[in-house]
């Protein structure tokens, strides 16, 4: 008879206390072999084997693809042991052989498969595509890592294909394991670990420990060296093993019991439904967890199909393990065979009809073996033990439903939640009830089919985590997140700047990829630029003002025929709704472009509208910071205020009219594609607005200069858009049809607009938004109003930048102070207000005085205040600037 060792760190041993026992072929009752019996001291020294295997690196350090090299050894040295593996895990566990013959092939299979995945489709690796977060941008990804040392436990009733998922899973994701294998069937694992051994496998890497489940599993579960346990047996079991891992927070995944429903439809077809409720129960004498042991038969064909149940149950074959004709074999243990024969009892005490089997049956020359009869229970109600209670033996309960709803409820009706089958010749049908249905694997027109990229678990008390697959690789890692930032300086760092009172960001990113045309007769560029996007068919975004000036038929003709149409219902301050709308018009129309006519009203709508295009759904779904990851919908902006530099920022202003709020997509995806400033779109701007939006460019550029994330090249752009402001706002006012003024206020404006996308803005903002929000005040005039009081609040904080913003501004600094040039920068806007008729304060506007504490909690509620050169976290300095602006 042979004898098996232990297999500890490379080397097969004899337990250290020189115990053995014997393990049993469940067709005979004879003894087949004795193996060593592992205590306490020989689980430690595999857990130590496998820590030291999994520290030291010599697997966990190789890569995936390295790994799976030596499992496809490992593989073929499995695969080379076929033979002797069927007839041991026949002898052992009582698996026909017609069944465990396949095993050598699948248990290679499932290594070289799941080794080819680890080392060609999984993850390991993968990039966070943006920021997510928008103030510290950053190289963010995400690493996963084996976990460690891992613990296998497994069952009787499949020992080389659970020893297979166990150690697979570990070691192709480069961990180590210490496998325990049922004691009742320990044989073939120790075959499984002679393979390892010829195949080189390093030391450590795998250990399998034969021996007593208790015993062992207490030290396997609590020791603080293991990282992840992994087992699959009945619920009970898995609960204590869950218990006992959590003093160490250990990772765990269970693969418990089940009493899963096989529905049969009134409209299967039959012989593939009888011997599909036949096998998904009979196969391997029932000892299964998914089998279909509740078969659930529409009432329609209920007796019929018992009868043939009936019939093929007795057809099957039941006999030695070994002989070519079984078709079933004996139970496991005579421990499991008088499990069984209880719940028959049982069953016909809860008053099921018992149809067929219920008794033992002794072929004969196998006179010791635990042989049970096939048997059928029929008008099984499900709230019987028999149909609640995993039995784990050939019993079947046959349910009645009659209708589908029924079904399902009957099906969910279960502590247990593993698998299920449904029968039927209508796709449709079985699909809506399989989704329906609360497990973890339900087969249609089958059952009891794995495959190794598909994953297997269970739902409610059937366990905890897959396995197979990507899904159930990825259990056996763990998933590090590595934040990178983008600067490695302390002066860079937006978010420690919290501990600052002047919180400025020292670095410098830079993108603004729109293409400008800038000048007389640019327009005509209309039809070069949508071509060279790649589109055909575009779309006009405009308001009712900006098409009263004549300005939509000017850009139609400049569009000829890639004109596909227009929408113009877009009011001031445009809200989610107008997106929503003017994206259905383009949906419509199949617009592959967008062309914005018009102020920042209507180029910030665009830009929804090319987000919505682009990825469906409606406006609300795309409110976000940094979120996209690629181009979107094509976009032309033509700017015909003088001031927002929307057609080259990366943001949308979008009012949510529930929120009462201004809500943005902040997005470089979003900054238009090509901006065309034609001076002819802007010539017919009254002078009231020419004057507003100016000053809401004048405002981006002093708090781009002012922000946090002011930087040297958006200062440069920001001091001369206000140079050019300071000396072309005033003649653009005077006179709408100086075509150089206005040309020179549009490229301000655009200039000012590339300092802010980038540096953002401050508290000005915050409170210009609040007063459009709640007030409907224009957003520039509101601005323009509170701008210089701002900057006074700043002066201190940004002296330096706002002296040179008095320069800028013509301000004679010799002799001052920064400070003191701060505040004449702040007396030369209003200056600046008085020349173009500006109003000047808030009242103007029409903002009750009442409503200006209300206003101040607002405004600091605003994401730009965030960005405000001197920190903003007092309503009551707000509340006082926004006094001082009445
Ligand atoms: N995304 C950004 O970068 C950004 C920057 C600043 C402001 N904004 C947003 O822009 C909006 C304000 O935009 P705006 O100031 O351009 O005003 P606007 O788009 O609301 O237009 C104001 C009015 O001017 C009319 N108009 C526009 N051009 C005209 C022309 N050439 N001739 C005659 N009438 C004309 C319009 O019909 C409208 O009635 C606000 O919602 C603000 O939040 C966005």
């Amino acid at each position: 008879m042979d004898t098996y060792k232990l297999f500890i760190d490379g080397e097969f041993v004899e337990a250290q206390s020189g115990e053995t026992f014997e393990s049993v072929d469940p067709g005979t009752g004879a003894v087949v072999a004795r193996v060593a019996r592992a205590g306490t001291g020989d689980t430690e020294a595999a857990i130590a084997s496998a820590r030291r295997a999994f520290d030291h690196g010599e697997w966990s350090g190789l890569t995936p693809q390295a790994r799976a090299r030596k499992c496809y050894d490992f593989a073929d040295q499995i695969a080379a042991q076929g033979l002797r593996l069927a007839v041991m895990e026949s002898m052992d566990s009582g698996q026909i052989i017609g069944l465990s013959k396949f095993w050598g092939m699948l248990a290679s299979g499932t290594l070289r498969n799941l080794g080819y995945y680890a080392a060609t489709k999984f993850p390991w690796e993968e990039e966070i595509p943006f920021s997510g977060n928008v103030f510290a941008p950053a190289r963010e990804y995400i690493r996963r890592e084996p976990i460690g040392v891992c613990v296998g436990i497994i069952p009787w009733n499949f020992p080389i294909s659970m020893a297979s998922w166990k150690i697979a899973h570990a070691i192709v994701m480069g961990n180590t394991i210490v496998l325990k294998p049922a004691s009742v069937t320990p044989l073939t694992a120790l075959i499984m670990a002679e393979a390892a051994q010829a195949a080189g496998i390093p030391p450590g890497v795998i250990n399998v420990l034969t021996g007593p489940g208790a015993e062992l599993g207490k030290t396997l579960c609590t020791h603080p060296d293991v990282d992840k346990i992994a087992f699959t047996g009945s619920t009970a079991v898995g609960a204590q093993i869950m218990r006992m891992a959590s003093d160490t927070v250990k990772k765990v995944t269970l693969e418990l019991g089940g009493k899963s429903a096989n529905i049969i439809l009134d409209d299967a077809d039959p012989d593939l439904a009888v011997e599909g409720a036949i096998f998904g129960t009979f196969f391997h004498q029932g000892q299964v967890c998914e089998s279909g042991t509740r078969v659930l038969v529409a009432g329609k064909i209920y007796d019929d199909f018992v009868e043939r149940m009936r019939k093929r149950a007795e057809e099957l074959q039941v006999g030695y393990q070994l002989l070519p004709g079984t078709h079933q074999g004996p139970l496991v243990s005579a421990d499991q065979l008088a499990t069984v024969e209880g719940y028959v009892r049982l069953g016909i005490d809860e008053g099921a009809d018992l149809v067929t089997g219920g008794t033992r049956l002794q072929p004969p020359g196998f006179e010791g073996g635990f042989y049970y009869a096939p048997t059928i229970f029929a008008n099984v109600r499900n709230d019987m033990r028999i149909a609640q209670e995993e039995i784990f033996g050939p019993v079947v309960c046959v349910e009645r439903f009659d209708s589908d709803e029924e079904a399902v409820t009957i099906a969910n009706d279960s502590m247990y939640g593993l698998a299920g089958g449904v029968f039927s010749n209508n796709n449709a049908r079985a699909e809506r009830i399989a989704r329906q249905v609360r497990t973890g694997t339900v087969w249609i027109n089958n059952f009891h089919i794995f495959g190794d990229f598909a994953p297997f678990g269970g739902y409610k008390q059937s366990g905890v985590g897959r396995e197979l697959g990507g899904v159930g690789l990825a259990e056996y890692t763990q998933v590090k997140r590595i934040h990178m930032n983008i600067a490695a300086s302390r002066r860079a760092n937006f978010t420690m700047n919290i501990f600052s009172d002047n919180p400025r960001v020292d670095s410098l990113q830079y993108r603004a990829p729109t293409n400008v045309l800038a000048g007389h007769g640019t327009l005509a560029g209309l039809p070069q630029a949508v071509v060279s996007l790649g589109c055909r068919r575009a779309m006009i975004l405009t308001d009712a003002g900006v098409r009263k000036a004549g300005l939509t038929r000017l850009v139609q003709n400049a569009l000829c025929d890639f004109y596909v149409g227009a929408f113009d219902d877009i009011p001031a301050d445009s809200d989610l709704a107008t997106v929503d709308t003017a994206t259905a018009r383009a949906r419509e129309l199949g617009a592959d472009c967008i062309v914005s006519v018009g102020g920042g009203s209507v180029i910030d709508t665009a830009k929804a509208v090319c987000v919505t295009l682009k990825n469906g759904g409606e406006a609300n779904d795309h409110i976000a910071l940094m979120r996209l990851t690629e181009p979107q919908t094509p976009h032309i902006a033509i700017p015909t205020t003088a001031g927002t530099g929307s057609e080259v920022t990366n943001v949308a202003v979008i009012h949510n009219t529930k929120l009462d709020r201004k809500v943005y997509i902040v997005d470089a995806n979003i900054i238009p594609n090509v901006a065309i400033l034609d001076p002819r779109m802007t010539m017919t701007l009254p002078a009231r607005l020419t004057a507003a939006t100016g000053m809401d460019a004048i405002t981006h550029a002093v708090e781009a200069l002012t922000s946090t994330l002011a930087q040297t090249v958006c200062d440069g752009q920001a001091l001369h858009a206000l140079r050019l402001m300071k000396e072309f706002l005033p003649r653009a006012v005077t006179n709408g049809e100086d075509e150089q003024a206005r040309i020179q206020v549009s490229v301000a404006a655009c200039m000012a607009g590339w300092a802010f996308s980038t540096a953002q803005v401050g508290l000005a903002h915050s409170m210009a938004h609040t007063i459009g929000t709640l007030h409907h005040a224009h957003h520039g005039t509101a601005c323009g109003i509170v701008l210089p009081k701002v900057m006074r609040f700043n002066a201190v904080h940004a002296a330096d930048k706002l002296a040179m913003a008095a320069q800028a501004l013509g301000v004679d600094t010799t002799d001052m102070t920064d400070h003191d040039a701060a505040l004449a920068a702040a007396d030369a806007v209003e200056a600046l207000m008085r020349e173009i008729k500006h109003p000047m304060t808030l009242r103007e506007l029409g903002v009750p005085e009442d409503a200006l504490e209300a206003d101040a909690l607002h405004a600091l509620g605003d994401t730009a205040t965030l960005f405000n050169a001197r920190p903003v976290n007092d309503p009551a300095e707000v509340l006082e600037l926004f006094r001082q602006a009445f």
